[in-house]
């Protein structure tokens, strides 16, 4: 009898699977905003009311209520039993389905991780302090300016050059090679045996916005190949979504008033080791929209800062790709080139970091660089060129979501190219509207991109969907499962001691989410299939909460507070109770203590 096919492989599953692409390929979606939409293939219908959220992997039908992730869209799509959705999804990705080893008692077993690399993460930066081969790593830092403090502060280590060094932490051994290979951190070989991947290498660890330790970079000492090797997408890390130095960025500074992205590892060390301490570095990878809205959920304004040449210039466009569909009119994205030759880290060394302050706050706005690319490209002094330009921009328009950008960057291409507005107006309408047509059937062509669709008629039935005033449980866990990002750094685990409905799920959720930063509401909800809870789950998922990724954790914190406070008056009240009847212990009497000073 097969075993059952472990949680963290389905987490896996849906961190991977692209639901957009998933559904478009039996139903054709439209892009509407951030979303994507169609008409619902779960009823009958003429105007769109299907809606696929590429964020939280989650669609939400607003006519019907139909809703879920990618495994409940292939069962209810394809009539797919839950096991037969995993192993299609699986092969698609070309993964193979693992099952648990079958034993009379079922463990749910939840494998935590985090401590080893943490533990990994300790004694590398032991090495490097004690390691007779050390001292080499010790002065090519040196060498490179990095100061004891600061390498502290990044968890700098050393790995030296053995191949089963990471076999003498004081572990279980069967378990600790399991997890070693499971993180990335050894490689298994065919016998069985495995050996560490990072030797004689200076490590760089790789931290998510908790601290918690998900990966490495490790960079050979002087010359070698490869510069750098990174730790290989793990159930940790992935490097699409992590930037290097946040954690160490949010520690350093209360404040951020804009965050710098560098490309190296080494990049985002110089300029701490200069008191620059905001910059972030993707991890050999193009700046994602992913790290674009982690980034802007930090703070208002991002630079990116690229090297001169013409990697560089590639580079830029990528991310002006990116991020337009993002920016707001309260929200700054400006680009910075170093001159040819250089990197952050080299020039900081030249000019100093008021000089490079400086030229961080003369980088060029979006927009401008925008501009100046696009009349780059064409003649302007020919009666061709202004057109040109026009058709140049079309693609880059079609991105810009904010309506006053949009406004203001076509008003700027009429100034350019002579058109005035109503004739510009004209042929950028055209484009957003032939931009909504690809790929749709039955919307009509002069519906605007929509965030969200109008309910379609018949109007929704469901009881649930009627407006009710939600308890603070209730709120709390909507908020989380729709902005997962949102969790209160402090561990609530009060939570747990709490006895009104919802509470229990909420200490759970919070848990969840405390082990595995990474989760989509599409992956949170799926750890709940099969239980009780799992409908009004998937009904929180998607009711409409008029909050947005910037206000969730303000109000989440707030919330969890009040929580918390009524917890603290709770133990007050049952401490103050008991004392009336008998006397209180020295133990109780501390509690009580305690309790005032907290409330
Ligand atoms: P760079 O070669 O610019 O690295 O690559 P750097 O940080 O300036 O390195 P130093 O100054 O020579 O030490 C930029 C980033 O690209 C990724 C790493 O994330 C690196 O920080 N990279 C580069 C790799 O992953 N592997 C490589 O072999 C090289
Ligand atoms: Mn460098």
């Amino acid at each position: 009898m097969a075993g059952r096919i472990p949680q963290s492989f389905i987490n896996e599953l849906l961190s991977r699977v692209d639901l957009v692409e998933l559904i478009d390929r039996r139903v054709s979606l439209k892009k509407a905003g951030r979303n994507y939409s169609a008409c619902c293939p779960f009823h009958n219908e003429k105007t769109p009311s299907f809606s696929v959220n590429p964020d939280k992997q989650f669609y939400y039908c607003f006519g019907c209520g139909a809703s879920g992730n990618a495994l409940t869209f292939l069962m209810e799509y394809e009539g797919q039993e839950f096991v037969v959705a995993i192993e299609d999804l699986a092969a698609q990705l070309g993964l193979e389905v693992p099952r648990e080893a079958y034993s009379g008692e079922q463990k749910h077993q939840h494998h935590d991780l985090f401590p080893l690399m943490a533990e990994v993460s300790k004694h590398y930066q032991q090495l490097l302090k004690t390691h007779p081969q050390a001292q080499k790593a010790i002065n090519y830092l040196k060498n490179r300016g990095v100061s004891g403090e600061i390498a502290k502060l990044y968890g700098i280590g050393y790995a030296p050059d053995e191949w089963q060094n990471l076999s003498h932490l004081d572990k279980d051994k069967n378990q600790l090679q399991k997890d070693l290979i499971e993180t990335g951190m050894m490689i298994a070989k065919e016998n069985g045996h495995a050996y560490d991947r990072f030797r004689d290498r200076i490590m760089f660890p790789i931290r998510n916005r908790r601290g918690q330790v998900l990966g490495f970079g490790g960079r050979v000492i002087d010359q070698g190949e490869p510069k750098y090797l990174n730790s290989p997408e793990t159930s940790l890390f992935h490097k699409g979504r992590e930037l290097y130095g946040l954690y160490e960025m949010r520690h350093q500074l209360r404040n951020i008033d804009h965050v710098i992205i560098v490309e190296g590892y080494m990049d985002v060390v110089a300029l701490a080791q200069f008191g620059i301490s905001n910059a972030t570095a993707t991890l050999g990878t193009a700046t994602t929209s992913e790290h674009l809205q982690t980034l802007f959920r930090i703070c208002p304004k991002v630079v990116f800062c690229f090297d001169g040449d013409r990697a560089g210039k590639a580079a830029a466009l990528r991310a002006l790709k990116h991020a337009l569909p993002l920016v707001k009119d309260t929200r700054e994205v400006r680009l910075m080139f170093l001159p040819d030759g250089e990197d952050p880290d080299t020039m900081v060394r030249k000019i100093g970091s008021e000089a490079f302050k400086q030229q961080v706050e003369q980088s060029t706005t979006l927009f401008d660089y925008l501009i100046e690319h696009l009349k780059s490209q064409v003649d302007m002094n020919t009666f061709e060129g202004p057109a040109r330009l026009i058709h140049l921009a079309k693609p880059y328009f079609q991105e810009i979501q904010d309506s006053v950008l949009r406004a203001r960057f076509e008003t700027r291409l009429g100034e350019l190219s002579g058109l005035n507005n109503k004739q510009l107006q004209q042929v950028m309408s055209k484009t957003l509207e032939k931009a909504n047509e690809i790929n749709t059937d039955n919307i009509h062509p002069t519906t605007p991109p929509l965030e969200k669709p109008e309910p379609a008629s018949p109007k929704p039935v469901n009881q649930a969907n009627r407006p009710q005033t939600p308890t603070p449980y209730r709120r709390a866990i909507s908020l989380l499962l729709q902005y997962p990002d949102a969790l209160p750094a402090a561990e609530a685990k009060w939570l747990a001691e709490m006895t009104e409905p919802g509470a229990k799920l909420l200490y759970e959720l919070s848990q969840l989410l405390q082990d595995h930063e990474e989760m989509t509401t599409a992956m949170l909800i799926e750890n709940w299939r099969g239980r009780s809870e799992f409908p009004h789950l998937t009904k929180l998922a998607t009711v409409e909460l008029h909050s947005s990724s910037e206000n969730a954790p303000i109000e989440l914190c707030e919330i969890f507070k009040r929580l918390e406070k009524s917890y603290l008056e709770q133990q007050l009240d049952q401490l103050t109770q008991k004392s009336d009847t008998f006397p209180l212990t020295e133990e109780e009497k501390r509690q009580l203590k305690q309790l005032l000073k907290q409330l």
